[in-house]
């Protein structure tokens, strides 16, 4: 077990016996990259300029706008697509060393094949790029933040396998215009978040409603897709590029109730944090965990089903897929507390876990009501993490806390400045691989389903202003003064 409870006095000792001093118990190890993080539809506007197609998040708040709290949409937001400079300016004042943005895969790719290239979004992310290097910012490229071209969801989207070979022929086209100069990429944002968008008709983009059955799909196909990406890059790119590939997955820290409750807590999903989408990447063995096989096979055989909800992967696939990584991407945000019952209809995967969640009233709560301050859970994950699969490189690809906007962010630096000191001890004191951390978000933009309501900027934008102004929040300051001196200010150690 990595994590260990540590005395703070000037030393503490580490699982492995070696000192750390106070000092670089909240200093960032050489190396470590510190940046910021953005997502293509929820800053880049410009949803119809110069060629772009329509995405899903395109079609549902245009067609079915009562699904966002505001009503609004991505249409315009930071428009980055038009002040992308403005964004690469805040990341140098800062002393950020890294950026990641994702592509919007229909501004490249307008009917999502590709077959037709959009010169004008290649041009755009070649400016944006070209901009990062010239002010020393690593570029980190997500392909796939959640914007699918409506074309392929035409098809069915995700849950249709297809989708499997055409992610791969999508990045190779981002590989050929970009992979000179990209080094660092991650193939899907948070699959396990868009996999619930085939859950409800009230949910996320498409919305569409078939639970324990599509999710359990976009899984499978979302697995292949990035396998499929990273040996077609292997075996056409990555002599040449020498580039990393990733995945960013997220879950909360699920806490047991009781010691009763820790098997619960296993089947969280169901199988233990990021497992569905974590063990055929990133364990020995490939293939999903045998609880989630078991519990969802037997599941469905006393539902009904003559075939599982769970596809199979076959022997070569499991093979295939093992090892596409160079390193993990993890979004945390906060935790649950997991106890042995079962709830959800049928079928659903809440209730293929047999566990039930909540969250502890006394953790302080944010804008978002899913989202409460629980930073001792960030350390246990990585710990978590670092102990299932061998302690690969983790990248700390979203971290952040949403409120109702104001530029004196006081509980925003508080999350900021206690994550990363619980990440500083998983790092110093666990030992735990973690390489770099992008805080989110670089600016105000436009949350999903809840619009504008909530912000999770440490920039604040102004959406009334034509030219979007951005202005730092205090949390901003902070990130500022982290980044360029490298460790936590002494007034935020106790
Ligand atoms: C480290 O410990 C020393 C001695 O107790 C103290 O003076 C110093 O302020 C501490 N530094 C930090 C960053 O906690
Ligand atoms: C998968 O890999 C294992 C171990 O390398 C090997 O024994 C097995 O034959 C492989 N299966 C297939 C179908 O390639
Ligand atoms: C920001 O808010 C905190 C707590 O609400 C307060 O103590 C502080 O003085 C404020 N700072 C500024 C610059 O307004």
């Amino acid at each position: 077990m990595r994590f260990q409870t540590v005395c703070f006095f000037i030393f503490v000792t580490t699982a492995f016996g070696a000192d750390v001093d106070n000092e670089t118990l909240v200093t960032f190890p050489d190396g470590f990259l510190l940046g910021a993080a953005t997502a293509s539809y929820q800053i880049e506007g410009g949803w119809d300029a110069d060629g772009k197609g329509v995405n899903i998040w395109d079609t549902l708040t245009h067609e079915r706008p009562h699904l966002v709290v505001d009503q609004s949409s991505g249409d315009v937001a930071d428009d980055s697509y038009h002040h992308y400079t403005e964004d690469v300016k805040l990341l140098k004042d800062m002393g950020a060393q890294v950026y990641r943005f994702s592509i919007s895969w229909a501004r490249i790719l307008p009917d999502g094949h590709d077959n037709k290239v959009n010169q004008a979004g290649i041009d755009y992310y070649n400016n944006l790029i070209n901009l990062l290097l010239d002010n020393g910012i690593q570029p980190m490229v997500t392909m796939y933040h959640w914007d699918l071209p409506q074309k392929l969801q035409d098809l069915g989207g995700w849950p249709n396998r297809v989708l499997a070979t055409y992610s791969e022929n999508y990045a190779r086209v981002l590989f050929k215009n970009f992979g000179d100069r990209v080094k660092l990429w991650l193939t899907f944002n948070e699959p396990l978040t868009f996999m619930d968008a085939y859950t409800s008709d009230t949910g996320m983009a498409p919305s569409i409603n078939a639970p324990g059955i599509a999710d359990y799909l976009t899984a499978h196909t979302v697995i292949l897709a990035h396998a499929n990406i990273y040996r077609m890059y292997e075996r056409e790119f990555k002599e040449q590029q020498q580039g990393k590939i990733g995945i960013a997955l997220n879950i909360h820290w699920c806490e047991p109730v009781s010691s009763g409750d820790v098997a619960a807590c296993d089947r969280y999903l169901p199988g233990r944090p990021l497992e569905i989408f974590a063990h055929p990447i990133f364990s020995e063995e490939g293939d999903y965990p045998s609880v989630v096989k078991e519990r969802v096979d037997a599941i469905s055989a006393e539902e009904g089903f003559t075939t599982s909800r769970l596809p199979k992967f076959t022997s070569e696939e499991v093979n295939f897929t093992k090892g596409t990584y160079d390193f993990l991407g993890y979004n945390y945000y906060t935790a649950v507390m997991g106890q042995e019952g079962v709830e959800g209809e049928s079928p659903s995967r809440t209730r293929d876990s047999g566990m039930i969640q909540f969250q502890d009233p006394n953790w302080p709560g944010s804008a978002s009501s899913w989202l409460k301050v629980v930073p001792w859970g960030f350390r246990k994950l990585l710990n978590w993490i670092a102990n299932q699969y061998g302690n690969p490189p983790i990248f700390i690809t979203e971290n952040g806390f949403s409120d109702y906007g104001g530029l004196n962010d006081t509980n925003r630096v508080l999350y900021y400045t206690e994550h990363l000191k619980e990440m500083l001890k998983a790092i110093h004191i666990d030992e735990v691989n973690v390489i770099g951390y992008t805080a989110w978000s670089l600016v105000d933009n436009f949350e999903w389903l809840r619009g504008y309501t909530e912000r999770y900027g440490i920039h604040e934008v102004n959406f009334i202003d034509p030219s979007r102004p951005r202005t730092p929040k205090e949390s901003a300051k902070v990130l500022t003064e982290i980044y360029q001196t490298r460790k936590i200010p002494d007034r935020f150690v106790d």
